[in-house]
Parts: structure tokens; C-alpha cells; sequence
């Protein structure tokens, strides 16, 4: 059984003016100003894909259900090359770069997923530069190539994707998903390397420069949105924060209090909303601080099914808290790059 810890994180907030983009028309008043000259039948015998591509400028709204496994890894469908080979991959706010096993690599940890083999893909390309990747629960190496990447209804066309070579050790053998799919700032990404989410917006794929994220209690209904804020997803209006460092989605967050007494980050700390992170982290004193004001105490065990156990987590070094799904859960989220803020509302 887990239980529900309640969390006030009280956040700085600054008052937003709501996101509106206004779509571009320019192929309607061209085709206007055609018409009223007698000149639009010529032109669109022409240019007719010219004005096309024109319109599909204003990009899309992208749903990709994620599946929530045991609310510690929540994951997605995405498919590369032309025909698509099909991979899971964590979409993680926490990293920048795409990457999938490929049948270069041999270690378990791949020989238990999906492979991408780049020989069968007409549209992979070459890129060759190493990538080196360490996440807070393992490593990967391989190698840069681009191809065509689709996430839900979304064509990214040459796409920066590492390939895998090596995974070393196990956590990624036990891991449901194939790949991660980095959803942070490019400053974090490998060199020469573009993330998903900046190739969508720099190619206009995208209706709005953001997407948001509902994570659910149970089985059915998380959701990655593309381009959009689904409103569904939450209740009472969002609460925008600036991002304070472009490189994670980083913000500050003035306390943490249980029952209105400030228990951690006192006089304010830094924090990033992670959805690659299962827990909530933080500096060990602090979190201590937590364990002790909701009643919860450290027992030999660990996970025991017949306890209830505390969602978060302290780290001895940590400089920053993660936020990951145990707050996501609890807060739908907004990672807005237009804006460069993040919005929280109470999720539904
Ligand atoms: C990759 O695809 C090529 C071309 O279809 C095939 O010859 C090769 O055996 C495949 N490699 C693996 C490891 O499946």
C-alpha cells in the first residue's frame, strides 16, 4: 500500500499574462491579394506546395499517453526511421538528449529492449560524434546519427538520436523502457546535438512553444501534451515561476512547509521539476526534517508492500531538490520555452 504525503511547496510566483499566440495567415491574405489581381489560378499551378507548407507553418497538438508503471517509470511510444521501428523512452525533463539501444551495443541491458538497426532505416544519416551520457542511476555510451523521429502525430525530420553502444551494469536491464527521450534545455545536451522539443519549434511543428505534463495515481490516463496546455488535466488556475537556469527546468521555491511551520529550504533553495526522477529529493538534513513532521521513520526493510512508504528522498551532496513524479503527481506541470517559465496547477 502507498500512501498520499501531502507537500506544500510554496513557490514564488509571478503573475502571468497567459500564453496566446496569435497563428501566422500570411498564405491567406497572399492568396487574397492574388485573387483580387486574377493572378491565383497561375500561381497555384506553381507554388501550390509552397503555399501549403505555408499553412502547415502553425504546427500541431500532440497527445502521447504514457504508461505508468508502478508510479515509478512513467514512458511512451515514439517510432525512428522510415519504415518506423517502434521504442518506449522516459520523456525526462531532467535531460536533453534522445537516445535508444542499438544492435551495435551488446550489453543486457540491450539485448533485453528494442534495438534500433540504423541498415534498415532509409533515412538515417551519419553523424559519428561519440555521446557519453551520466544519469543519476546509470550510464550510457554511444554514438550521434539523425533520422526521422515521430512522437504521436509529430514528424521531426533529421533528428539528432544516439545510438547506443554500450549500457554498463543493470539498472537500465530492468528498466521497462528502451530509451530516454530528454525534454531540458539544449545547454545540457550533447554537442552537436539538437533535442526533440528545440527541432520541433525551430521547424514550427509545434501549435504553442511549450508542452505539459499529467501524470496519474493509477494505471490509465497519464499524458504527455505537446504544444498545448490541456486544462482537463487541473484544477484552479496555473501558478507561473520563472525558470532561474536554462540548462534544467530550474526555479526557486521559497519553503517547504508541513501544517504552515517551514520544515526545509528555509530562506529559499533551488529546485528542478524533474519527470525522469521517481522521488522527491533533497539534502538529507532537510529531508530528515520532512520524515520526521509527516511521522515517517527509516526502517531496515525498504519497500515493504505492507507498509506505507514516504515518497521522498534525501541525498548527502544534493544542491538542488528534483521535484520528480511523486510532485508531478500531485501538480499537473507546465514547461514553457516560449516563455522560459514553468506553470503548476493542483491536478485533477
Ligand atoms: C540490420 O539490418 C541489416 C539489413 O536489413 C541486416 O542485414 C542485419 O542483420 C541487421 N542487424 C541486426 C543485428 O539485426
Amino acid at each position: 500500500m502507498k500512501c498520499l504525503v501531502v507537500l506544500l511547496a510554496v513557490l514564488t510566483l509571478t503573475q502571468g499574462s497567459g500564453i496566446t499566440r496569435v497563428p501566422l495567415h500570411k498564405g491567406k491574405s497572399l492568396r487574397k491579394a492574388l485573387k483580387e489581381r486574377g493572378l491565383l489560378e497561375d500561381f497555384l499551378r506553381t507554388h501550390r506546395y509552397a503555399i501549403s507548407k505555408e499553412n502547415s507553418g502553425v504546427g500541431k497538438v500532440a497527445r502521447e499517453p504514457l504508461v505508468n508503471y508502478l508510479d515509478s517509470q512513467y514512458f511512451g511510444k515514439i517510432s525512428i526511421g522510415t519504415p518506423p521501428q517502434d521504442f518506449t523512452v522516459v520523456f525526462d525533463t531532467g535531460s536533453s538528449d534522445l537516445w535508444v539501444p542499438s544492435v551495435y551495443c551488446k550489453s543486457d541491458a540491450c539485448k533485453n529492449h528494442r534495438r534500433f538497426n540504423s541498415s534498415e532505416s532509409s533515412t538515417f544519416q551519419k553523424l559519428g560524434q561519440p555521446l557519453s551520457i551520466q544519469y543519476g542511476t546509470g550510464s550510457m555510451e554511444g554514438i550521434l546519427g539523425s533520422d526521422t523521429v515521430t512522437v504521436s502525430n509529430i514528424v521531426d525530420s533529421r533528428q539528432t538520436v544516439g545510438l547506443s553502444t554500450q549500457e554498463p551494469g543493470d539498472v537500465f536491464t530492468y528498466f521497462e523502457f528502451d530509451g530516454i527521450l530528454g525534454l531540458a534545455y539544449p545547454s545540457l545536451a550533447a554537442k552537436d546535438s539538437v533535442p526533440v522539443f528545440d527541432n520541433m519549434m525551430k521547424h514550427h511543428l509545434v501549435a504553442q512553444d511549450l508542452f505539459s505534463v499529467y501524470m496519474s495515481r493509477n494505471d490509465q490516463g497519464s499524458m504527455l501534451t505537446l504544444g498545448a496546455i490541456d486544462s482537463s488535466y487541473y484544477r484552479g488556475s496555473l501558478h507561473w515561476v520563472p525558470v532561474t537556469v536554462r540548462e534544467y527546468w530550474q526555479f526557486t521555491v521559497d519553503s517547504v512547509t508541513v501544517d504552515g511551520v517551514v520544515v526545509a529550504c528555509d530562506g529559499g533553495c533551488q529546485a528542478i521539476l524533474d519527470t525522469g526522477t521517481s522521488m522527491l529529493v533533497g539534502p538529507s538534513s532537510d529531508i530528515l526534517n520532512i520524515q520526521q513532521a509527516i511521522g515517517a521513520t527509516e526502517d531496515q526493510y525498504g519497500l515493504d508492500m505492507d507498509f506505507c512508504t514516504s515518497g521522498f528522498q534525501g541525498e548527502d551532496d544534493s544542491q538542488l531538490w528534483i521535484l520528480g513524479d511523486v510532485f508531478i503527481r500531485e501538480y499537473f506541470s507546465v514547461f514553457d520555452r516560449a516563455n522560459n517559465r514553468v506553470g503548476l496547477a493542483k491536478a485533477i
